[in-house]
């Protein structure tokens, strides 16, 4: 191997650029040349690489973000535009790449990899919805973000008894709500894995207000049958139904943004080396993620059109706690 390419691709997540710099930096260990891609697949096909010195990727480590700028390509998602990315590996005579990135980006690299390019993903969304990998890059710093919002919306809801429906990310995958809310020591949980009955969730608030509790805090993922400002509308009437009166606050990208904390750097970090490991050992077309606090590589084609089953117990317990 003589010439590899990193890139990142979907959502940011924070830590992205300590894995980034990871792979730069073992790479060159090995004596590669590492190209930095910019703008994600949409970059790749444009052609716009150079590569990287281990001076380049100074000072990013503690940087949120993604220093190589990231973009979401429906060109690559085409077959020609898949075929452009792949001419443009070989106009810079780039013999792997490393797709830093979530489902969407690792789909993209498996369909990459299906068309003979050795291909490594590394594990990164905030969302932790990737089979392969038991947690990702940036899921333990959205998490702590979306908790100091909650610890903070708790103090201003006991003031005046009232209840906060708090939006986080999530789409399709819970776990972010599902943690935030065990954590946070919220009052219930929306997901999208569990169809949403807003009677039923009116009725649990109003007992919580029965009980005597100063507040009601429901976290509520993006991607669940209602959305926070979905409950809200539905619930016009929340004084006289529920007990509290009722505000909306949606995190959104706030989540997104920051620094990495410890857990995100050093994970990123072990994933990152673990990617150019994986090429050095000749392995490609695999995801590489953290199992069972192992670095360990699974088939792209396993992890690909699926998605990370949240754990039935925690849902359940999640309700218990709430009492
Ligand atoms: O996949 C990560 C994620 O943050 C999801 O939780 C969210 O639904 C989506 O990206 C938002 O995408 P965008 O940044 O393109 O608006």
């Amino acid at each position: 191997m003589k010439r590899i390419a990193v890139l990142t691709s979907g959502g940011d997540a924070p830590g992205m650029n300590a894995a980034i710099r990871a792979v730069v930096r073992t790479g060159l260990g090995y004596g590669w040349e590492v190209c930095g891609v910019r703008h994600g697949y949409a970059g790749l096909i444009a052609g716009e690489m150079d590569p990287l010195s281990a001076r380049d990727v100074g000072g990013v480590l503690q940087r949120g973000g993604t220093v190589l700028g990231s973009a979401r390509s429906p060109e690559f998602e085409t077959l020609e535009g898949r075929e452009k990315a792949l001419r443009s590996l070989n106009e810079h005579e780039v013999e792997a790449l490393v797709v830093i990135g979530g489902n969407g980006s690792q789909t993209g690299a498996c369909r990459l990899s299906e068309m003979g390019f050795p291909v490594v993903g590394v594990a990164s969304t905030i969302d932790n919805d990737l089979v392969g990998s038991d947690i990702t890059i940036g899921v333990d710093t959205a998490l702590n973000i979306a908790l100091e919002a909650i610890d903070r919306l708790k103090t201003t809801a006991s003031s005046h008894h009232r209840a906060f429906l708090v939006e986080v990310m999530g789409r399709r995958c819970g776990y972010l709500a599902l943690m935030a809310a065990i954590a946070g020591g919220a009052e219930a949980v929306a997901l999208p894995e569990v169809e949403t009955d807003p009677e039923a969730l009116a009725t649990e608030l109003h007992a919580a207000y029965l009980r005597g509790k100063p507040h009601a805090l429901v976290v509520v993922a993006e991607g669940a049958t209602y959305n926070a400002e979905g409950l809200a509308a539905y619930f016009r009437d929340h004084k006289d139904r529920l007990g509290f009166d009722l505000r909306v606050t949606t995190l959104g990208h706030v989540q997104r943004g920051g620094a990495p904390g410890a857990f995100d750097r050093i994970l990123a970090t072990r994933l990152g080396g673990g990617a150019t490991e994986a090429l050095r050992r000749g392995e490609s077309g695999v995801l590489v993620g953290d199992i069972q606090g192992e670095i360990r590589t699974t088939p792209l084609a396993e992890v690909v059109g699926k998605q990370k089953s949240l754990d039935p117990w925690l849902i359940k317990l999640a309700g218990v706690l709430a009492k």
